[in-house]
């Protein structure tokens, strides 16, 4: 059982996800957390973030381990640093580089395998990671509303911050390898005027439905 949910930054994917992992009683993966980790390991070590293969090492070296709600790489907490203002003005930057995609991909993947399933939020999910999972779904919001959300969950100005975001949903989704892209077969929701409940329900009950539908 897995739910893949993709969408640019700020739709309230993380919120919902975990939310829904809940209801559905199953295990929660932050995908966005893992390239902010190697994003966090590069620049400690100094790599140069063009150097693809430097970062990619970074990545295959460092010890990642995720809880349900902290991070720690080699034996730090990093939860609070991979969510600052450093990491997160670099993180498309290593999240463009292929050979980092293809560590976590295989990362991504043996962790829901040994999970036994997952809701598992992201990017690339549906399209790439995931493309066989039992539900896909594709967050958005407007663009003024996800900087409004951002600033309420981490402060700072929401002009600034909505400009910041339209730059990342440009590199993000501009990218050659395994862009930001809605899955054909994905559920679109727009949750700019919709609450958290409203959106984990709906999802809730379509995973519901289509389990029933495969058990008849
Ligand atoms: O969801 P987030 O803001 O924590 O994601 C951080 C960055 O990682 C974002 O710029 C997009 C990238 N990312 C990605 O390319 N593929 C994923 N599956 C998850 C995140």
């Amino acid at each position: 059982r897995i739910v893949a949910i993709d969408g640019p930054a700020g739709a309230g994917k993380s919120t919902i996800a975990k939310a829904l992992a809940v209801s559905l009683s199953i295990p929660y993966l932050d995908t966005g957390a893992m390239y902010r980790m190697v994003t966090y390991a590069a620049l400690r070590d100094g790599i140069d973030l063009k150097n693809e293969s430097g970062v990619a090492d970074v990545a295959k070296r460092m010890n990642a381990v995720m809880s349900s709600d902290r991070f720690f790489v080699d034996d730090v907490d990093v939860t609070d640093i991979i969510r600052g203002p450093q990491v997160t003005e670099a993180v498309s930057t290593v999240a463009a580089l292929s050979a980092v995609r293809n560590e976590l991909r295989v990362s991504q993947r043996s962790w829901v395998e040994n999970a036994g399933g997952g809701v598992v939020e992201g990017r690339d999910i549906g399209t790439v990671v995931f493309p066989d999972a039992t539900l896909k779904v594709f967050l958005t919001a407007s663009p003024s509303v996800r900087a409004q959300r951002r600033v309420a969950q981490s402060g700072g100005d929401v002009v600034v911050i909505e400009e910041q975001i339209r730059q990342r949903d440009h590199l993000d989704s501009t990218r050659a390898d395994s862009p930001l892209r809605e899955s054909s077969d994905s559920l679109f929701i727009d949750t700019t005027d919709l609450s958290i409940e409203t959106v984990v329900k709906q999802i809730a009950s379509s995973v519901n439905s289509i389990e029933s539908k495969s058990n008849e």
